[in-house]
């Protein structure tokens, strides 16, 4: 029998591509798993009428760990239709989307950046409750003080096997009751933790600094959407959405995916850079305790990251299946 058993969801567009690549370097560094294919996303919808079905439900459930390519979500939402990954996040209370973010040797990435952005990953506007009156539009925003305490301690336990640093970044001079609720929950929980040196910073700010001086985070920990918009700000600083990888972790299950979406734009075309889906693999690795394994990729990716061949999102004119065999050829 395997020691593993792991879910892969390829999703959408070049989710196919990228977890098929991501599994073969999986299966050349000698990770020992047994695989369950499973579905979701937008093209299973507009077969089946639901974008996770009750087969993947039980996949995620019935595994170790779950890998997941990238799902479509239309502008246009049909009607029933729920976010794949949105839904998985909220069903299996994965509250917490651990976003590193570290140089990697690729054109234009700023130098010794090392933080990890942590988004709270099932509350604030993510609800998706909308809707309309006439001419007005109203979104809710949902804080909890569970929620927001349980997101600090992650964020707070992660600085301390870190460089001990936690920023909270929030926007409580505008919205006092809802992210001041969430800012003052986290301050007063971690306030008293041996060691670990706490700041706050206002979001619009943060954005700014990250920019000017990213050096200075280690561990940032915020609400859902300035998460979102941030760890892609994040992702650019390093080298891209080709190379950002996030993990989706709960109490109970956890789903590895890449930032970025589906690429429509891209896909099918075999020119996808699988090195997100990969580092998420790297994330999936280090989260089941398969430390060596974790390192041994981890180490090939910024070899050929530095040596090349490299996709064309970094630059080089190399498809999917030239850099993973080159990525293979490195461990
Ligand atoms: P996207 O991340 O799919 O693409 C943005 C740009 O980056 C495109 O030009 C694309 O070609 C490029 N790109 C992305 N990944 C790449 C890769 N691995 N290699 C080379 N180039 C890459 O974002 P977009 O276009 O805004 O969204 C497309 C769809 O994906 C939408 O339906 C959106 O809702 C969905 N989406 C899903 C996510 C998820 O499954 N977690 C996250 C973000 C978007
Ligand atoms: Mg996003």
């Amino acid at each position: 029998m395997a020691k593993h058993r792991i879910a892969l969801i390829e999703g959408d567009g070049i989710g196919h591509e990228v977890i098929l690549a991501a599994r073969r370097v999986l299966d050349a560094a000698g990770f020992d798993a047994e695989y369950v294919d499973a579905q979701a996303g937008y093209e299973y919808f507009l077969e089946h009428g639901t974008s996770v079905p009750d087969a993947t439900y039980e996949a995620v459930e019935n595994t170790d760990a779950t890998l997941f390519g990238a799902a479509t979500s239309p502008t246009d939402k049909p009607a029933g239709f729920k976010g794949a990954i949105r839904h998985l996040r909220q069903k299996y209370g994965l509250y917490a989307n651990v976003r590193p973010t570290k140089t990697r040797p690729v054109p234009g990435a700023f130098e010794n950046v090392d933080l990890v952005l942590v988004r709270e990953n099932t509350q604030g506007l993510y609800v998706e409750q909308e809707r309309r009156y006439g001419d007005t539009a109203i979104a809710d925003t949902v804080i909890t003080k569970d929620a927001s305490q349980r997101i600090g301690r992650y964020a707070a336990n992660l600085a301390l096997q870190r460089r001990k640093k936690l920023t909270v970044v929030h926007k409580a001079n505008v919205l006092p009751v809802t992210q001041g609720l969430f800012l003052n929950t986290i301050m007063d929980d971690v306030a008293g933790i041996q060691g670990l040196n706490v700041g706050t910073m206002i979001v619009d700010n943060a954005a700014m600094q990250l920019v000017r001086n990213p050096q200075q985070f280690d561990v940032l920990v915020m609400t859902n959407m300035f998460g979102d918009i941030l760890s892609d700000l994040a992702a650019g600083l390093v080298g891209g959405l080709g190379i950002a990888a996030s993990g989706n972790i709960g109490d109970k299950f956890g789903i590895f995916e890449s930032v970025h979406g589906s690429a429509p734009d891209i896909a099918g075309q075999g020119v996808a850079n699988p090195t997100a889906t990969v580092l998420a693999a790297v994330l999936m690795l280090q989260h089941l305790g398969e430390t060596e394994l974790a390192a041994k990729i981890d180490n090939a990716v910024n070899t050929l990251l530095t040596e090349g061949p490299r996709t064309r999102d970094l630059g080089g004119t190399a498809g999917t299946e030239e850099f993973t065999k080159a990525l293979i050829g490195y461990m």
